[in-house]
């Protein structure tokens, strides 16, 4: 198919309408991305819009109309809510969801009994609709599971040969797609967030819901409320990771990657091949950007981008929106105090791991060596140890440690006092001690309640005679101690279902493993 391009001016948006008319196809701009147009009304048009993008035929169409007017025939009832809605945002890069009167193709609803109807601000889409004489069906005029086109040369990129004409309307103005509501259900719903806020919603029409899938991944046995939700989207060629992480933590982590992009706001100082998508804490200025950015990218050929994560809030939700399902919804949480929590039973081998770790740039900061300073001369918890457990535990001002754990080590209650006092204080002291990249490395993450501190969480594990004959070598007990320990600790099983990953580590290259979990996660 040869596809024209054409102009904004009146005599080549009249050529494309007499495309619509006909049957055909014409990619257009609106304010918010470009759209894929035919004839809402004619089921073949419309179907040859999901042949041109490659969109699974049960996401539905939204249609755009030129006029408040346009709408009635499309909808069973315009409620009141969706009145007041027209009325006070109408044109605007706002889609309003209504069931659908019968005129409505089951091609275009994508066989549901809604229909999506949207009124574009931008006057070139609306002198399109009303010189084709009919109201126009358009998703976003990309391939299926692109990033939406901004710009004129993307649309072209992807719909060349494809589609009948392509009207170039320079760049859009908001950048991504416009927000969907639902009024069909008991309470209004925002399905895809955008331009028009929940909060300028709620100020019209009352409460506003969030759907879940808007801001987190759906369980598989979820269904979305909107099909779209449920597709892949926005994705780049590139492996996107977001980073939540300030501005100088991100700074000093992508600077410190080699062979890897970054996508930054337009003030972070980055070193490293990188592309702007906005400034931070401005939603209208990454909204803009953000698709241009995310397809200069793959322009670049980026295999791996780190990007920033933005707010939630505002505009900033449709952009983290948008870039979390970029990112297959991977978000590397460096706000939390320890990049990894790395723990496992007695014999496994941690410190081992723990010095491949720190060859890779990690800070290690060592349970065990903490809970000693903790309770060094003079501390206040030594005190508080005394006051548990008996004054004499402290002799010449040091803690001596086989009568305390004779003591603590007596009964489950003694037990559980000793960590109730020591725990806390030991996470506390390690919190201090992060900084950067940093593995907590701790035989008792879980016991101490410390796994939520961790981004991600290592188990190490090893097989029992492994770690039997571990133990008695280093500490110099019998294979009976040895044994009596391992089992009062949690078993592999424990580890492995509270974990991210496991590393088996019976003496075979743990380097393999490690690198791969470490490739994986940041
Ligand atoms: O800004 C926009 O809305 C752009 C421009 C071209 O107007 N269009 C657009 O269309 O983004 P599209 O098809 O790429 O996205 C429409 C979204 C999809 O996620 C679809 O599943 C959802 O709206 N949708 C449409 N009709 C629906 C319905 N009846 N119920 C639930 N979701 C619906
Ligand atoms: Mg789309």
């Amino acid at each position: 198919m040869k596809t024209q391009i054409l102009s904004t001016k009146t005599e080549d948006i009249k050529k494309a309408a007499e495309i619509i008319k006909s049957g055909g196809l014409v990619a257009f701009p609106t304010e918010t991305v470009y759209g894929l147009g035919a004839n809402a009304l004619n089921e073949d048009a419309v179907k040859s819009i999901f042949k041109a993008k490659g969109r699974p035929s049960d996401n539905p169409l939204i249609i755009h109309v030129a006029d408040k007017g346009d709408i009635t025939p499309l909808v069973k009832e315009v409620t009141p809510k969706a009145k007041a809605l027209i009325d006070a945002f109408f044109p605007a890069p706002l889609t309003i969801i209504l069931q659908k009167s019968n005129i409505v193709p089951n091609a275009t609803s994508g066989g549901l009994d809604t229909v999506a109807v949207r009124m574009p601000k931008n006057e070139v889409a609306r002198e399109l609709i009303r010189q084709s004489g009919c109201v126009i069906a358009a998703p976003s005029a990309n391939t299926s599971g692109l990033p939406s086109p901004t710009k004129a040369k993307y649309v072209i990129d992807d719909m060349l040969g494809k589609v009948d004409a392509i009207i170039d309307g320079g760049d859009c103005e908001v950048g991504v797609e416009s927000t969907v509501i639902t009024l069909a259900g008991d309470t209004p719903t925002i399905l895809r967030p955008g331009a028009v806020t929940k909060e300028m919603l709620e100020a019209v029409i009352g409460e506003v819901e969030i759907s879940p899938a808007v801001l987190n991944e759906l369980d598989k046995d979820e269904t979305a409320a909107s099909p779209g939700m449920k597709y892949k989207h926005y994705a780049p060629k590139a492996r996107v990771m977001l980073v939540n992480a300030d501005k100088e933590s991100y700074e000093r982590f992508v600077n410190a990657k080699a062979n890897a992009f970054a996508l930054c706001f337009d003030d972070d100082n980055v070193t490293i091949p990188h592309i702007t998508f906005g400034k931070e804490s401005d939603g209208e200025s990454q909204a803009k950007e953000l698709f241009d950015a995310l397809r200069q990218l793959d322009a670049l050929g980026a295999k791996r981008v780190y990007a920033r994560l933005p707010e939630k809030d505002g505009v900033s939700m449709a952009v983290y929106n948008r870039l979390i399902r970029a990112a297959a919804f991977n978000i590397i949480d460096l706000k939390k105090p320890f990049t990894i929590g790395l723990t496992g039973g007695s014999g496994t081998g941690k410190s081992h791991i723990c010095k491949y770790l720190k060859t890779l740039g990690f800070n290690i900061i060592d349970s065990d060596l903490v809970a000693r300073e903790v309770v060094k001369k003079g501390s206040a918890l030594l005190t508080e140890l005394q006051a548990a457990f008996g004054d004499d535990i402290v002799k010449d001002g040091e803690l001596d440690r086989r009568l305390l754990a004779g003591r603590a080590f007596e009964t489950k209650e003694q037990t559980a006092k000793l960590n109730a006092i020591m725990h806390p204080a030991i996470i506390k002291r390690c919190e201090e001690m992060a900084d950067g990249l940093c593995v907590l490395d701790a035989p008792q993450l879980f016991e101490a309640g410390a796994q939520d501190k961790c981004y991600k969480i290592i188990a190490v594990t090893a097989g029992t005679d492994t770690r039997v004959e571990r133990i008695c070598k280093r500490d110099g007990i019998t294979k009976e101690q040895a044994l009596q320990r391992i089992n009062a600790q949690f078993d592999n099983g424990y580890y492995a279902e509270h974990s991210d990953y496991v590393i088996q580590n019976d003496g075979q290259d743990i380097k393999i493993q490690i690198d791969r979990i470490i490739d994986e996660i940041i």
